[in-house]
């Protein structure tokens, strides 16, 4: 397994629009693990494979469980290549989101509250399911990612452009980064 670079706002492969997987298996198995320890080593509950400088339609996440009395929590793991939505509810609600391509950035969103998804596993097989609650906004989140879309595309223009700065200062460091070559 290998730690891999998280890629910063201003990288342009977090704007493209993720290619969708075709191959499945070992070769996918082991990209899902670097995801994972890349994703748990920066204390994320959720990772797309574009933040890993990776154009495809792959998304992991891990969701701490309610541990029942001292017990280590656990984590609720899912692994899904070209996820989406194929149902979610009228009712929406704003969560206040946060995403390791946007270091130090939160963004209030609005969205689904409940939605139902189809994906493929490591072995192509489709999968749906329902989920609700942070859940669902961390796969709404994730799956954002794979068409270039990023929090700060939901803030109103005034706030917007009082966050300019900060996005301009991420932006310089990616550059930064690229240049030296000690990534993102
Ligand atoms: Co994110």
């Amino acid at each position: 397994m290998a730690r891999l670079d998280i890629r910063i706002y201003g990288d342009p492969v977090l704007r493209r629009e993720a290619d969708e997987i075709h191959q499945f298996g070992p070769e996918l198995e082991a990209f899902a693990a670097d995801m994972l320890e890349t994703m748990q080593a920066n204390d994320g509950i959720g990772l797309a494979a574009p933040q890993v400088g990776v154009s495809r339609r792959f998304v992991v996440i891990g969701m701490p469980e309610e541990a029942e009395g001292g017990d280590e929590p656990k984590l609720r793991v899912l692994l899904m290549a070209n996820p989406e939505v194929i149902e979610e509810s009228a009712e929406t609600d704003v969560l206040e989101e946060g995403c390791l391509s946007l270091p130090e950035i939160t963004v209030h969103v609005d969205r689904p509250v409940s939605v139902k998804l189809r994906y493929q596993n490591l072995q192509g097989e489709q999968v749906v399911i329902e989920a609700e609650g942070v859940l669902a906004k961390v796969i709404q989140h994730e799956i954002d990612h794979l068409d270039g879309i990023l929090i700060t595309d939901y803030l109103p223009p005034l706030k917007k452009t009082m966050m300019q700065g900060r996005l301009k200062r991420l932006s310089e460091q990616h550059r930064e980064a690229s240049r030296t070559g000690t990534g993102g």
